[in-house]
C-alpha cells in the first residue's frame, strides 16, 4: 500500500476522522491568524447589511484549512455549502446546473478551482459579477443569447497554485487570503484539540513531538495522531507519551523535521546525481518517479520553509543545512561563477 506521508489520495478511515476532527466555528479555528481577524470583521459586516459575503479566493499548500475554512464561513454566516471542484465541472452545463440550484446566500466552493476549462470559467464570469447566468439558444445565425438570473450567493475558491488562475477569475474575487504554514506552537494546540475529542490521555511532550513532525500542516498532524494513537493502544493503554510518539513516527519514516521518504527521495537524488543542483524539476520528477506538480506543491514548499532546497533560474539547489540533515558533507564552495556582463564591463572599464 502506499503509505506516504502526504499522499493525495486518503484512506476512508482517515477522512472519516479528519471530517470529525474539523472545527466548525471560526473561535474553534486554531492558526491563521490575520485571516481569522479579517474574515471575522467581513461576515460580521455581511451579517448587519443581511447581505451575503464577498467571493472569495483561499490560496497555499495543501493540507492548511482552505475546506474547513469554507465551511465555516457558511456556518458562521447561517447559509448552507456546495462543495465541488475544478476537475469535477467538466462542461459548462455541469456549472450552470449547480449555479440555477443554489438558494439566496448559499456558498458555493470549488477546489482546486486552477483546474476549471476556459469554457466553464467563462459561465462563471457573469455569475460572479452580475449574479446571472448567460445561455445561448439555437445555433448558427438565428442564436440569441438569454439571461437568467442567479439568487445570491459567495464563491469560495481554493486552489494551491494562485499563479495558475487566469487574471479574469483572480480579479472577481473581492477576498484573497493567503494561507501560511502552521507554527509548531500552533500544531500542538490543534494536535491536543483532536487528542480530546478522540478521548486520547497525552503528554504535553508527545503532543509537541507530533507537531513538531508535522510540516506545518494540520491534516498531516491529524492523519500522524492517529496513527500514534494505535502506536499507543499497543504500548501505554492509549496514553501519548513523547516515547511512544517518536518510536511510532520513526517506525512510519517521519523524521525528526517531519520528512517522509519522498521528501528524502528528492534530496538525496539532487545530492547524489546532481552534485546538489541546480536541477531542472522534470529531471528530479523522473528520476524520483513522483509527479513534478506533486514535487513542486506538496514536497517543495515544505522543504524550503526548512532552507533545504531553493528555486533558482537554473533550477532546484539543495543547501548546505540539506545535507546536514541527511548526514552528507556538504561540497566545498565552488569557485567564483563567470561575473555576470555588467560586472565584466565594469572591470574593462
Ligand atoms: N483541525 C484542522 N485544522 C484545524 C485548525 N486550524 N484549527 C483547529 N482544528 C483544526
Amino acid at each position: 500500500m502506499d503509505d506516504r506521508l502526504v499522499m493525495a489520495g486518503m484512506r476512508q478511515e482517515d477522512a472519516d476522522i479528519e471530517a470529525s476532527l474539523r472545527p466548525h466555528h471560526l473561535r474553534e479555528y486554531i492558526g491563521q491568524n490575520k485571516v481569522k481577524n479579517s474574515l471575522s470583521i467581513y461576515i460580521n459586516a455581511a451579517l448587519k447589511r443581511h447581505d451575503a459575503l464577498d467571493h472569495m479566493l483561499l490560496y497555499g499548500p495543501p493540507g492548511l484549512g482552505k475546506t474547513t475554512l469554507a465551511c465555516i464561513v457558511a456556518a458562521e454566516m447561517g447559509q448552507n455549502i456546495r462543495v465541488t471542484s475544478g476537475p469535477a465541472i467538466e462542461r459548462p452545463g455541469d456549472l450552470a446546473s449547480i449555479l440555477t440550484n443554489l438558494n439566496a446566500g448559499d456558498v458555493l466552493f470549488i477546489d482546486e478551482i486552477h483546474r476549471l476549462s476556459r469554457a466553464v470559467e467563462e459561465v462563471l464570469y457573469p455569475a460572479m459579477e452580475d449574479y446571472a447566468l448567460d445561455i445561448m439558444i439555437g445555433k448558427g445565425p438565428t442564436a440569441r443569447s438569454m439571461r437568467l438570473d442567479l439568487p445570491k450567493f459567495t464563491l469560495i475558491g481554493a486552489t494551491t497554485r494562485a499563479g495558475r488562475l487566469s487574471a479574469p477569475l483572480r480579479d472577481r474575487f473581492g477576498i484573497v487570503f493567503r494561507l501560511e504554514i502552521y507554527t509548531p506552537e500552533e500544531l500542538a494546540r490543534i494536535v491536543a484539540r483532536s487528542a480530546g475529542i478522540l478521548g486520547m490521555p497525552y503528554d504535553e511532550d508527545g503532543i509537541l513531538e507530533i507537531a513538531r513532525r508535522s510540516r506545518g500542516t494540520p491534516r498531516i498532524a491529524n492523519r500522524l495522531l492517529k496513527r500514534v494513537r494505535d502506536f499507543a493502544q499497543v504500548r501505554s493503554d492509549g496514553h501519548i507519551t513523547a516515547e511512544v510518539a517518536r518510536d511510532s513516527l520513526n517506525m512510519q519514516d517521519v523524521d525528526d523535521l517531519g520528512l517522509d521518504r519522498v521528501d528524502r527521495a528528492v534530496l538525496t537524488a539532487m545530492i547524489d546525481k546532481f552534485g546538489g543542483g541546480p536541477v531542472g524539476l522534470d529531471t528530479l520528477a523522473a528520476v524520483t518517479g513522483e509527479d513534478a506538480v506533486t514535487i513542486e506543491d506538496v514536497y517543495e514548499p515544505y522543504l524550503m520553509q526548512l532552507g533545504f532546497l531553493m528555486r533558482t533560474p537554473r533550477g532546484r539547489v539543495c543547501t548546505p543545512a540539506a545535507y546536514e540533515h541527511l548526514g552528507k558533507t556538504p561540497p566545498p564552495p565552488k569557485p567564483d561563477a563567470p561575473a555576470s556582463d555588467n560586472e565584466q564591463m565594469q572591470f574593462f572599464d
